[in-house]
């Protein structure tokens, strides 16, 4: 398999703008999108797929009795496209540890924090009130540990003084749709693995917060 066709899946929940910059990285980044699967069916990022020719599913988790039984559906239905990669890109739901092992070392996330710091939801209503001054982005591997996994690539941005949670949630979405196509462009040329439940690239085990990036 070639750099250039990596094919990747991608899970999502809703909006979808990470998954449309995913789609306009995918050439120049080295990955094909092999299929994109929702466990919402009103999820806007279904019809941004659908334009851009991807194959999509929807996988309502409302009609399986328990976590297990939905997380095994869902690893049947991704593993029916083969993906060397699996990237999460606003999925709203939990991942049982079974499905975490099976996937293990293939999965990407991206959280609206600078792990390890605003693990969880709300983010930048929690980093307003704490009146922090700075806030950010992380890609990270998806280990068994919520919000847990090894820190690949982290972009920080400022807090100023006006914000609001919708003017820091847009600086912050800027962000993560430059990091997160960087991020999966670079597993997709080998650059990038997790190893001793750390990230390492190009054959340098990274810290804690990964690669950072300092924005305006
Ligand atoms: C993004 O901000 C992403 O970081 C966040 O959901 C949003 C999805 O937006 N993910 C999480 O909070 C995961 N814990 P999108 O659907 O427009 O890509």
């Amino acid at each position: 398999m070639t750099a250039s066709h990596c094919p990747i899946v991608v899970l999502i929940s809703g909006n979808g703008s990470n998954l449309q910059a995913l789609i306009d990285a995918r050439t120049t980044g080295g990955f094909t999108i092999s299929a994109v699967i929702s466990n919402k069916a009103d999820a806007y990022g279904l019809e941004r797929a659908a334009k851009a020719g991807i194959p999509t599913r929807i996988l309502d988790h409302r009609e399986y009795p328990d976590r297990e039984s939905f997380d095994k559906q869902l690893a049947q239905e991704i593993d029916a496209f083969s993906p060397q990669l699996l990237v999460l890109a606003g999925f709203m739901r939990i991942l049982s540890a079974q499905f975490v092992q099976h996937f293990a070392g293939r999965v990407l996330n991206i959280h609206p924090s600078l792990l390890p710091n605003y693990r969880g939801t709300h983010t930048h209503e929690r980093v307003l009130v704490a009146r922090e001054t700075q806030h950010g982005v992380s890609v990270h591997f998806v280990t068994e540990e919520l919000d847990g996994g090894p820190v690949v690539l982290q972009a920080v941005v400022p807090v100023l003084p006006n914000d609001t949670r919708d003017s820091l949630a847009a600086r912050v979405a800027r962000q993560e749709h430059l990091i997160y196509p960087k991020a999966v462009s670079w597993f997709a040329a080998g650059r990038l693995h997790m190893q001793d439940n750390a990230a390492w690239l190009d054959g340098q085990r990274l810290g804690n917060t990964g690669i950072r990036e300092y924005t305006q």
